[in-house]
């Protein structure tokens, strides 16, 4: 069996999702993740787009052992000597060069002739290579550039010294067919391609991301680019979840293989999920909620026969597990502890016994504990920011012919406290502009959403909230069995985490451009 590399762009490509702004710590923490997932590479992030960036892929670099970091470089020296910096500390550095070739990008964007375009890449790739051993490189919007073009380039840069060369599809516009000719044609034509391999990145715009890299798959690419959940620009990337479980379940088809550990998938879906707070929906393949639900009785009942007669994989490979202990009120620390371990967590005392006075509270408002609701527990409790703000009390007053009144204490870090009230147009209105007066911020609520984590009336509601501030973007999210306490603590965890990004010299990048 051929092995397929996987490299994830989670905290790059799918970082550049609208409304998704990581920090430092929860880059880290999704990229130890998909180091368990067996990820073979890993796009850390855009270094020269911000010094926040740089920081959050150096970090990347210094926490994961077991896999190759890298970070994205325009076809300039000042971005690789970013990337320079940022990769200080990583076991198996690489560097993503990229430069457009299409003909749309050349004319409109760059302004450059083809022979420019050859000389640019070739001048980048051969300063990159004084310093780097392993560097990829990318024609930008390849699957729109000529093909006789695209081979002249792959070729330069497989002299100029590119160990991967990146095939993307920038902006969805091939169909498989197209796509996996590209890879025929430059396994074929292009001179010293066996010495390199070959990539290939494809984007959702059709709806054909993963149709593409599989058939990438199949004329020759070694390598295959996505991220978790296939989120990114647009309609997103490729859905690595969705390559690797074709390739398990149609191995004797494609006669390759990936060395993802498949049983970390849920898991890592769940947190990219959780952390960038893109909700994955119902019906996305492998991971959506009803990715392995059977609703029809004819399906229930065949079902019971014999699994296989409707399911091809199973809940299982991609580490589903039916749960055995359900924990309530009465259930103590050492079946917690249990529980924690089932889960695939691995907690300090200090960190199990934060958890387990959230897990006591919880238990007192609903009857059985799930699941789904220690991992909301324990998945907020264990990335913190600095809280100059913690949520105290919530007052409000609604009535559907009254003017809705929230009133917010806050204590804040130097051990102070705070009250302030205001009226709004509803209650989350309301409780928005209190907290606003009270944390004296003036901020922009560009995104709202609310997702409930379990059923039952009694279910715990996960709020996610995006706040602008000029420059700055961040998120926030907050879990709560009450929707409003839920809503008061999303927006009160997003104000900590803009003070703390005004903090860092770091500037959003939401003003920076591949070009
Ligand atoms: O889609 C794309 O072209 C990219 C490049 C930077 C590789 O993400
Ligand atoms: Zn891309």
């Amino acid at each position: 069996m051929r092995k397929i590399y996987i490299f994830d762009t989670t905290l790059r490509d799918g970082e550049q999702s609208p409304g998704v702004n990581l920090n430092m710590q929860e880059k880290v923490e999704i990229a130890l993740q998909l180091e368990k997932l067996g990820i073979d590479r890993i796009e850390a992030g855009f270094p020269a787009a911000s010094p926040g960036d740089l920081a959050g892929v150096n970090a990347v670099a210094r926490a994961v052992k077991n896999a190759s970091i890298i970070g994205l470089a325009r076809s300039r020296e000042q971005d690789i000597d970013a990337v320079r910096e940022a990769l200080q500390g990583a076991q198996d550095p690489c560097i993503h060069l990229f430069l457009a070739t299409s003909p749309i990008h050349r004319k409109h964007k760059l302004r450059m002739e083809k022979q420019q375009v050859l000389e640019s890449a070739e001048a980048a790739i051969r300063y990159a290579k004084k310093y780097f051993d392993k560097i990829e490189f990318s024609p930008e919007d390849a699957g729109r550039t000529e093909l006789d073009f695209l081979c002249e380039v792959t070729a330069m840069a497989i002299r100029a010294g590119a160990t991967v060369v990146n095939i993307p599809d920038t902006v969805g516009y091939l169909t498989p067919g197209e796509f996996g000719n590209i890879f025929k044609t430059l396994k074929e034509n292009v001179p010293g391609i066996e010495k390199i391999q070959l990539s290939a990145h494809c984007h959702d715009d059709l709806g054909l991301a993963t149709a593409n890299a599989l058939a990438a798959v199949m004329n020759g690419a070694d390598q295959i680019e996505g991220t978790i959940n296939g989120i990114g620009e647009r309609a997103g990337n490729t859905a690595l979840e969705e390559v690797a479980m074709a390739l398990e379940t149609r191995q004797e088809f494609f006669q390759a293989k990936t060395s993802l550990v498949l049983g970390e998938i849920a898991r890592t879906s769940r947190l990219v999920s959780k952390l960038t707070g893109m909700v994955v929906p119902g019906n996305k393949a492998i991971v959506g909620a009803n990715a392995f639900a059977h609703e029809s009785g004819i399906h229930q009942d065949g079902m019971l026969k014999e699994k296989t007669t409707y399911e091809i994989m199973s809940p299982e490979t991609i580490g589903l597990k039916e749960s055995k202990l359900v924990l309530g009120k009465h259930s103590g620390r050492h079946a917690f502890r249990e529980k924690l371990i089932d889960l695939g967590y691995d907690l300090t005392d200090e960190q199990v016994n934060a958890a387990f006075a959230k897990f006591k509270d919880l238990a007192d408002k609903k009857k059985d504990v799930i699941d789904e609701d220690i991992r909301a527990l324990i998945e907020e409790k264990l990335i913190k920011t600095p809280e100059v703000f913690v949520l105290d009390t919530i007052q409000l007053s609604y009535g559907n012919q009254s003017v809705p009144t929230a009133t917010i204490r806050v204590t804040t870090i130097d051990g102070g406290s705070a009250e302030e009230a205001a009226v709004g147009n509803g209650s989350v209105d309301a409780i928005y502009k209190a907290i606003d007066k009270v944390t004296n911020e003036e901020v922009e609520l560009a995104d709202y959403s609310i997702k409930s984590v379990t059923h039952g009336k009694d279910a715990l509601g996960e709020v996610h909230v995006v706040l602008r501030q000029g420059d700055y973007s961040v998120q926030g999210r907050g879990v709560s069995t009450d929707i409003l306490e839920a809503s008061a603590r999303a927006y009160v965890d997003a104000v900590n985490r803009l003070i703390e990004k005004r903090k860092s010299p770091a500037r959003s990048r939401d003003n920076v451009t591949l070009i």
